[in-house]
């Protein structure tokens, strides 16, 4: 079982990412170091990566930093089906690899990404039920699998005596899709903790983006498919929340509103600003009002558009 008293994590997709994210120009290594040491001391222990972030290098450098450090982390990190992966030995060629780029014996959890090839989801439950015997891993996890693909897998991974801990994917207020495609739900019922990745729909939701301003580099497209021209009445709605909450910014209110839900979120954080903002997802709540306005505000697709006296000017 993932651990019930984590709250909160770490995405490290932009750790070492370059292509995506900036590494080397925007921000360092300088800066990762202060991040990751100031989530350790706002006790922040959960750190989630993939073999595909940047290459490895994102593994690399959570395990060098992991190595200097005394606390004990709960780490996850993905295996990435390949189309040449064909055999068992490949599965546990990969999960190898990704022990030595993060410097462990043993890894907490193993996230697996949806079959690909001959990766199918029954071979898959095998090799990692295997890894599990040789305690290679503790827990497994599920990264952006459907509703059909958890249960598919569930039952495969069933036969071994074994269940799945964990499910990671897309979950923020401008992607509530599993609230109604059955992965919510399915998960409740396994009692799989559920991880939101792009909490902050990769930074639209921190009110720094728009369609007129929109992030640099190859990101842009990316993010642009959270934007919706409702963007900017949720901006200020989640803006007039955070100030009723002690001058919380759109980004605190956007994972707070994930922590709300019993959802972990796993902001991706590149500077220390940030980590000292992210840090306090889980040391406030906003009210069951203000999550109820959030909700309804973003699940429906016709957003209604609130008296322009309920908020500050902007
Ligand atoms: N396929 C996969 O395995 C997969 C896919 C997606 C995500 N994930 C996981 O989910 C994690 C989170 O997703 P994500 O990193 O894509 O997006 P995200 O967490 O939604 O957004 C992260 C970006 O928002 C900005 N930001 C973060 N904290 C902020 C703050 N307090 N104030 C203002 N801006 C802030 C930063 O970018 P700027 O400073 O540049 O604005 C940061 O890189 C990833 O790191 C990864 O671990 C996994």
């Amino acid at each position: 079982m993932f651990p019930a008293e984590i709250k909160f994590g770490s995405g490290t997709w932009a750790w070492g990412d370059r292509l995506l994210w900036e590494y080397g120009r925007e921000y360092g290594r300088e800066d990762l170091n202060a991040v990751f040491q100031r989530y350790l001391n706002d006790g922040l222990r959960f750190f989630s990566t993939s073999s595909s972030f940047a290459e490895g290098d994102s593994e690399r450098i959570l395990g060098e930093l992991n190595a200097r450090t005394q606390v004990d982390l709960l780490i996850a990190t993905k295996y990435v089906p390949r189309l040449w992966h064909l055999r068992r030995s490949d599965f546990m060629e990969a999960l190898k690899q990704s022990l030595t780029r993060l410097q462990l014996q043993k890894l907490e959890i193993y996230e697996l990404c949806p079959p690909v090839g001959r990766m199918t989801i029954q071979r898959m439950a095998e090799c990692a039920a295997e890894a599990l015997d040789l305690g290679l891993i503790e827990q497994v996890g599920l990264s952006g699998y459907t509703a059909q693909q958890i249960d598919t897998f569930n039952e495969a991974f069933s036969r071994f005596g074994y269940s799945i801990a964990c499910l990671e994917t897309p979950y923020n207020l401008l992607d509530r899709s599993i609230e109604t495609d059955g992965t919510l739900a399915l998960c409740r019922s396994l009692n799989i903790t559920v991880i939101a990745q792009q909490p902050l729909a990769m930074g639209m939701l921190t009110g720094k983006y728009d369609s007129e301003a929109p992030s640099s580099g190859s990101r842009r497209q990316m993010m642009l498919r959270y934007h919706t021209p409702s963007l900017d009445i949720l901006l200020r709605t989640m803006n007039h929340i955070g100030l009723e909450n002690n001058g919380k910014n759109c980004a605190q209110v956007a994972l707070n509103w994930i922590y709300n839900k019993g959802i972990v979120p796993i902001p991706g954080t590149k500077t220390l600003s940030q980590a000292i903002e992210n840090a306090q997802t889980a040391s406030w709540s906003m009210s069951p009002e203000q999550v109820s306005l959030l909700d309804t505000l973003t699940g429906k697709t016709d957003v209604p558009v609130p008296d322009e006296a309920d908020f500050p000017a902007s």
